[in-house]
């Protein structure tokens, strides 16, 4: 089976049938025996990750992502992971593809106005394809609010080609007396 990345390549040869299946365009031209799989990697990419709640099994996977990024809070204790991102007022929305976790995002809201931003990442092999898009909007849908506020110190680019308003931003720490 001959698999092509730009469908343009069975451009000019007579198509007998064509068939969309999962994102994947099958091709059947008049010579060929067996169908040419024409893939629209922008389409299928999308069509393929879906974002869902936080759910057990995803744990593993996000641990695995935090740690890559050098961030210790989650890898230090899996336990305390599961309890911080099930909390009450907690919004975890986790982005995979069949069993593989790329990506997570967690919120924190009161449910009408004001959301914070917890954390975000997104693995390193499907960044700029919209998923941490994806994980804010599907996030703020499920946990409410009108605005979501956050501090960084890593990804401004991506912040800045969101729709946003710059603040100065702190994370303050105890005792605060
Ligand atoms: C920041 C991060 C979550 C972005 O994830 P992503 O899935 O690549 O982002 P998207 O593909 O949804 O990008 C959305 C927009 O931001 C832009 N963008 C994302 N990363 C960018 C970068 N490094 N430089 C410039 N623009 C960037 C995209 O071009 C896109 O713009 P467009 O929609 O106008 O084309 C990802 O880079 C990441 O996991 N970084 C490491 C962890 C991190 O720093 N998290 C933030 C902690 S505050």
């Amino acid at each position: 089976m001959l698999l092509v990345a730009d469908p343009n390549a069975v451009r000019g040869c007579e198509v007998r049938e064509q068939r969309v299946d999962r994102g994947v365009q099958q091709i059947w031209i008049s010579a060929a025996r067996r169908p040419i799989l024409a893939i629209d990697h922008a389409s299928y990419h999308h069509r393929s990750v879906e974002v869902v709640g936080y759910e057990r099994w995803h744990l593993g996977g996000i641990v695995a992502l935090c740690l890559d990024e050098g961030w210790p809070s989650f890898p230090a204790d899996s336990e305390r992971a599961h309890r911080v991102l099930t909390a009450p007022g907690v919004t975890a929305v986790v982005a995979v593809e069949g069993r593989a976790v790329l990506g997570f995002a967690s919120l924190q809201s009161d449910g009408e106005i004001q959301a914070h931003l917890s954390n975000i990442v997104v693995a390193r092999s499907h960044r700029q394809t919209g998923v941490a898009r994806r994980l804010l909007q599907n996030g703020i849908e499920r946990s409410g609010g009108e605005r979501i506020d956050l501090v960084t110190d890593t990804a401004e680019s991506f912040y800045q080609a969101l729709h946003h308003k710059r603040w100065n931003g702190y994370r303050i720490y105890p005792p605060f007396t």
